[in-house]
C-alpha cells in the first residue's frame, strides 16, 4: 500500500466525541505515532478502557483515528449516547443499571484523575446525573441494583457514586426535594470530596492515625475542592456549598469554618448522612466495612453530628429496599 492510500485510510476523530458512549465498539480506534504510523489502541474485542483514554488526555493527546471504511459505524456509535439509550422504553432494570454504571465509570475516571477537572468533565457529569435522576424517577427499585454494581469499583468510585446515589434517594424519599434540586444533590454527592484528589495519596489513604499536620492537610479538602470548580457555570451554588460545607457540624465543631446549624446550608445534613453511612459500610485502609445495621447504630450514637430526621429516613430506605 502506498503512502497516499495509507493516509487516506484513516480519519481523525476527537476523543471528546467518545463521552457518554458505551465501551463496546464495532470498529477499531488507532493512535497516530508518526506520519503513516497508526497503532490500534481500542478494538472491537477489547472495547474502550476509560482509564487509558484519560491517560492519553494527560499526555496531551486529544485525537484518535478510525479506518475510513468505519466512518458510518463511528457516526452511528457517537450518535446514540448511553443517556439516550436509557430513555428507550422497556429496558430491563439490569440494563438500565449497567448503562448508568458505564456512564458513572467514565465520569469518575475523568473527575478523579490527576488532571485538573474541566468544564467539559462537569458537563458530562451533569448529563450522567440527569440520567440517574430520570432513571430513578421511572424505576425507584433500581437503588439496590446500582449499589451492587457500584461496589465493584475502586474506593473513590464507590464513594463518589454511592454518596451521590444515597443523597439522591434520600432527597427523593423525603418528598420535599424538587427535581432540579435532586440533580443538584446528585452532583454535590458526587463531587463533595473532589478536593481529596489533589492532596498527597500517602495521607489520604494512610492506614494509621493522622498526626496534627496531616489532619490539617486533610481538612483543607473542602477549600481545595471549591477552588477546582471555580468559574464553572454548570455547577450550581448548592453543589459549591456541599463541597465546601460537608464537614461542618451543627454544634460548630466541624471544619473549615466551624459553622453552626443556622449558618449551614439546608442540604448539608442530608449529604452528611449519606457520606457518613457510605464511609461506614465501605472497607477503609484502617478497618473492615461495617454492616448496614452497625453503620446505622454508629451514626445514631454520634449524637449531634448527624441529623436524626435524615438518619431515620435512611434507615427506612435501606431496610425497605435492601
Ligand atoms: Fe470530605
Ligand atoms: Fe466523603
Amino acid at each position: 500500500m502506498g503512502e497516499d492510500s495509507t493516509q487516506k485510510d484513516y480519519l481523525s476523530v476527537r476523543m471528546d466525541q467518545l463521552r457518554g458512549t458505551g465501551k463496546a465498539i464495532s470498529f477499531d480506534l488507532y493512535l497516530k505515532l508518526g506520519v503513516d504510523h497508526f497503532v490500534p489502541v481500542f478494538s472491537k474485542t477489547t472495547g474502550i478502557d476509560y482509564h487509558r483514554l484519560q491517560h492519553y488526555r494527560s499526555k496531551g493527546i486529544f485525537e484518535l483515528y478510525i479506518r475510513a471504511a468505519d466512518q458510518a459505524a463511528f457516526e452511528q456509535y457517537v450518535s446514540s449516547p448511553l443517556w439516550e439509550q436509557l430513555e428507550q422504553p422497556g429496558l430491563s432494570p439490569e440494563r438500565q443499571a449497567a448503562l448508568l454504571l458505564s456512564l458513572t465509570e467514565q465520569a469518575v475516571v475523568e473527575a478523579f484523575s490527576e488532571l485538573p477537572i474541566t468544564e467539559e468533565t462537569v458537563r458530562n457529569l451533569a448529563q450522567t446525573l440527569h440520567a440517574y435522576v430520570q432513571t430513578m424517577l421511572k424505576s425507584p427499585t433500581i437503588l439496590a441494583l446500582m449499589l451492587k454494581l457500584v461496589s465493584r469499583g475502586g474506593a473513590s468510585f464507590y464513594h463518589a457514586a454511592a454518596v451521590s446515589v444515597f443523597s439522591l434517594f434520600l432527597g427523593r424519599a423525603s418528598g420535599v426535594v424538587e427535581e432540579a434540586e435532586l440533580e443538584m444533590l446528585a452532583m454535590g454527592g458526587f463531587l463533595h470530596d473532589i478536593g481529596l484528589v489533589h492532596l498527597p495519596k500517602e495521607i489520604v489513604q494512610k492506614a494509621g492515625a493522622l498526626d496534627p499536620a496531616e489532619r490539617r492537610m486533610i481538612e483543607t479538602h473542602p477549600q481545595v475542592g471549591l477552588e477546582q470548580i471555580k468559574g464553572f457555570e454548570e455547577v450550581p451554588e448548592g453543589v459549591r456549598q456541599i463541597i465546601y460545607q460537608h464537614h461542618e457540624r451543627p454544634d460548630g465543631s466541624g471544619y473549615p469554618n466551624g459553622l453552626t446549624s443556622r449558618a449551614i446550608s439546608p442540604f448539608i445534613p442530608l449529604v452528611r448522612v449519606a457520606d457518613g453511612f457510605t464511609s461506614l459500610v465501605t472497607r477503609q485502609p484502617w478497618r473492615p466495612a461495617y454492616s448496614v445495621g452497625e453503620a446505622l447504630r454508629i451514626l445514631k450514637e454520634e449524637g449531634g453530628q448527624y441529623d436524626p430526621g435524615w438518619l431515620k429516613l435512611l434507615q427506612k430506605m435501606v431496610w425497605e429496599k435492601g
